[in-house]
Formats: C-alpha cells, sequence, structure tokens
C-alpha cells in the first residue's frame, strides 16, 4: 500500500482547530450580516466544485438559516499542474437563483477568476443579492482582467503564494480528505 498521505506534506499551515473556530466564526458573521443587510431569514449556498466541498460542508453547519444548497463545477488546474489554464464551469442547470439571496463559497481566492466567473454567471440569474466567502486568500497579485471590487467578502485566511493542499484543497485531485492544510513536499 503507498504511504500515508500526511507524508508528502512539507508543513502544516493551518491546522484542523484552527480551520474550525475560524469556520464557525465566519459562519455566525454571515448569518448576522444578512439578516441586518437584508432581513433574509432564507439563502442560497453556491459551493464551486470541488475544492469548496469540505468548507461548505462546515460552514453551512454553522448557518442557523433555512438554506438551499446548489453546487457548481468549475476547474482550473487540470491535471496535475499547479498554475492556472483559465477557468471552465460546468454546463449544468444551476437550480433557481432568480429573486434568491446567494452566498458563493470557494476554497482559495488566487487569480480570482474563479469567483469572478463564478459570479457573472450568478448574476445573469438576477439574484437579490450575491455575497462570497473564501477559506483562503493567496497574498498574490489578481489577474488583470479581475477588478478589485470581485475581492471576497469573506475571507478565513490570508496565506502565501504557496501551493496549498488539504481540507478540499487538492493536487491532481489528492489530498482533499487530509484534515488541516499544509504545503505539498518537493516530489522527486
Ligand atoms: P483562481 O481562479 O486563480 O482564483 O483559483 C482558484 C481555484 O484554483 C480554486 O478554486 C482552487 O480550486 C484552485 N487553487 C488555487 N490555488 C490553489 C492551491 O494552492 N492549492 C490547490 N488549489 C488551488
Ligand atoms: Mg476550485
Amino acid at each position: 500500500m503507498a504511504p500515508l498521505q500526511s507524508g508528502d506534506i512539507e508543513r502544516i499551515l493551518i491546522d484542523r482547530s484552527t480551520i474550525a473556530t475560524r469556520v464557525a466564526a465566519m459562519g455566525e458573521e454571515i448569518a448576522s450580516d444578512l439578516e441586518l443587510a437584508t432581513g433574509a431569514d432564507r439563502l442560497v449556498v453556491v459551493p464551486v466544485m470541488t475544492g469548496a466541498l469540505v468548507f461548505a460542508a462546515d460552514l453551512v453547519r454553522t448557518l442557523p438559516m433555512r438554506l438551499r444548497l446548489e453546487l457548481l463545477e468549475a476547474s482550473s488546474y487540470p491535471g496535475a499542474s499547479t498554475t492556472s489554464q483559465g477557468v471552465t464551469l460546468s454546463e449544468g442547470p444551476v437550480g433557481e437563483l432568480t429573486g434568491a439571496h446567494v452566498l458563493i463559497l470557494d476554497d482559495i481566492f488566487d487569480s480570482g477568476r474563479t469567483l469572478a466567473a463564478v459570479k457573472r454567471l450568478v448574476a445573469e440569474h438576477n439574484p437579490a443579492s450575491v455575497r462570497t466567502a473564501v477559506l483562503l486568500r493567496k497574498l498574490v497579485e489578481r489577474a488583470p482582467d479581475v477588478s478589485p471590487d470581485m475581492e471576497p467578502d469573506y475571507v478565513g485566511f490570508d496565506v502565501p503564494n504557496e501551493f496549498v493542499v488539504g481540507y478540499g484543497l487538492d493536487h491532481d485531485g489528492w489530498y482533499r480528505n487530509l484534515p488541516d492544510i499544509g504545503v505539498l513536499g518537493q516530489s522527486d
């Protein structure tokens, strides 16, 4: 059997208990903002698959209001690449977003292109409001075609410009199940 995958991690950047504490605080902040700003008592949460799966599963369980989940699939790192190759959104139908208060979730904000593309798609459905939350935001320059108003409304942690995995984030599809977020070691 292959060695335990946690051995591939060079160092842990954010451990599971730090993640849990922060995700709970984000949930409280989002819930109270939504109620204050819109009086909304229901929400449509749109996690960007597959990276946001674990974050979304934890975050929605901290949100007390009535909510629906509508999954969207995006990919920008085909195969084992670690540099973005441009965003592809899945063509599948998106559930009813018209007039809804929408919360888009993603694992990490890097060039900003994924969130910008998802926001554009959601906006085409004329929602009542759109908010965005990401677990991680990389401290890098955004892509030149991504405007500053695409910065996420809620950010769990700012992270350095390194390729990170775990808690939903993958490399070539692997490592999503690691409970902590870590930096991959150099493979040979
Ligand atoms: P952006 O479009 O460049 O902002 O990239 C966002 C998407 O790329 C995220 O949804 C992630 O799935 C993926 N991504 C960006 N950086 C990393 C990383 O360090 N590890 C794993 N996935 C990443
Ligand atoms: Mg992703």
